[in-house]
């Protein structure tokens, strides 16, 4: 076509008879990205993370899971802070983003610092303890949770420390 601007109605017309179709035609529904999808990109700020508690990123779009079927956590651990020893029928993957500290799992210490990743099995009890008498330490995790929910296949409970924490 060798028309400068034609207008789109114009355009379309002339593809049409080409068997031609612009990208302009596909619904937006079809489009990744587009308005009527549950993820969206988001920032969320380091300084709204508070001290000693585990913290879900929750999406903003649904107020659920960070994503449908993955949940991101942060949590920090004070200074000898110990969490209680509980298992899940979710699998956690943890990134040591701060800090050193020992996780317990089912009675198997791992000692880990920062930039190391270790994995908590479904169904396996575990318990984390920030090792440092002065530094804070800072777990990040995802965890498949999203997925069970919905079937009825999520479950936990607490129980006595393994160590004596
Ligand atoms: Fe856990």
């Amino acid at each position: 076509m060798s028309e400068a601007t034609p207008n789109l109605e114009e355009l379309d017309r002339h593809l049409a008879e080409k068997w031609i179709s612009g990208i302009w035609r596909i619904p937006a529904s079809a489009c990744p990205g587009d308005s009527k999808t549950k993820i969206q990109p988001h920032l969320w700020k380091w300084a709204d993370i508070h001290d000693g508690l585990a913290m879900e990123y929750v999406n903003p779009l649904t107020g659920g899971s960070t994503l449908p079927t993955l949940s991101c956590w942060i949590q920090l651990l004070k200074a000898g802070q110990r969490t209680q020893s509980h298992r899940h029928t979710s699998t956690v993957l943890y990134r040591a983003f701060r800090g050193r500290g020992t996780t317990v799992i089912d009675g198997q210490e791992f000692h880990w610092e920062q930039g190391d990743n270790f994995v908590v099995p479904l169904w396996h009890w575990h318990e984390h303890a920030n090792t440092s008498a002065s530094d804070e330490a800072i777990l990040f995790s995802m965890n498949d949770a999203p997925v069970l929910k919905p079937f009825g296949l999520y479950r936990e409970e607490t129980r006595r420390s393994q160590l004596g924490l």
